[in-house]
């Protein structure tokens, strides 16, 4: 895989007498990659979103996203799970894709251990209506429990229904719905800092409206759709365009690992 930016195997007068911008091309190990998405260090909530999208901004296909995604896209995927503490998801792309327990993985143990982490990331599921079918391995099954997040005037029945299945229920809003920086602060609360989303568009359009998107883990899939696919994130516009600046690209068979962080 070739790392485009930062370019950090050639020196700049080696690079420029050649006259033009090197790029190095390696074998990424796990570990390699581990360090590389490492969280930052300090102790502090870090939020970050791990997407795909077409040329065309298209976020899914055919109501998925793996048409627009690689071998080394879900590598990626896994190594960002393996580092979280938390996956923050929205109920409709757990009932669309199918979300399953997050599995613990050897090549991650030891890194996990000395993290102060649990052998697999939480799974955190957002939703307001809690229509979701409790019986799945998602809920029964898991690692660690799953999170349901909601807000406290979500129905009682679901609630119930939610923890007689093994989930725990977390509130982050006094109506149905959470709010997105109050999810943020009780899953820190809850000892979850490290925080990852993996979408979908709705709810990730909402830690950007509330501005508490710290990273986003952006793959551009070199696949074009058409069409009127949901972009990466949706809901209200910004009063202003929140900026970012790039942090590392990787590429792997046309496919562009893009890594940037809020300024
Ligand atoms: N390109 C990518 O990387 C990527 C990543 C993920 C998903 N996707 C695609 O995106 C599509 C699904 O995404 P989506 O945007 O439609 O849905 P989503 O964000 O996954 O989920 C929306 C649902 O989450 C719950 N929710 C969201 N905000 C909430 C809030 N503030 N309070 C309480 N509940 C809240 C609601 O659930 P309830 O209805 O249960 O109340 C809402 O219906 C799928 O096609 C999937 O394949 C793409």
């Amino acid at each position: 895989m070739r790392q485009l930016f930062p370019v950090t195997d050639m020196t700049a007068s080696t690079a420029s007498d050649q006259g033009w911008s090197p790029a190095s091309d390696r074998e990424w190990s796990l570990d390699a990659l581990a360090d590389a998405y490492a969280y930052p260090e300090g102790g502090g909530t870090w939020l970050r979103a791990n997407m795909v999208s077409s040329l065309d901004g298209a976020g899914q296909h055919d109501g998925r996203s793996q048409p627009l995604s690689s071998e080394t896209d879900m590598r990626i995927f896994g190594i960002l799970r393996g580092l979280a503490d938390v996956v923050v998801v929205g109920a409709e792309t757990v009932r669309l894709e199918g979300y399953r327990p997050a599995r613990a993985r050897e090549a991650f143990a030891d890194r996990r251990a000395a993290a102060g982490q649990g052998p697999a990331p939480v799974i955190a599921v957002v939703s307001a209506s809690l229509d979701l079918d409790f019986s799945l391995p998602l809920f029964t099954e898991p690692l660690v429990p799953t999170v349901v997040l909601t807000g406290s005037g979500a129905p009682a029945d679901r609630i119930r229904a939610a923890r007689e299945a093994g989930a725990e229920v977390l509130f982050a809003g006094d109506g149905a719905r959470v709010m997105p920086a109050r999810a943020v602060a009780v899953l820190a609360e809850r000892g979850l800092r490290r925080q990852l989303t993996e979408g979908g568009p709705r709810l990730l359009g909402q830690f950007v409206g509330a501005d508490v998107l710290d990273e986003l883990c952006l793959t551009i899939s070199p696949t074009m759709t058409a069409g009127d696919a949901q972009r990466i994130a949706g809901g209200p516009t910004v009063a202003v365009p929140t900026r970012f600046r790039v942090a590392s690209v990787l590429e792997q068979d046309g496919f562009l690992f893009t890594r940037y962080r809020r300024i």
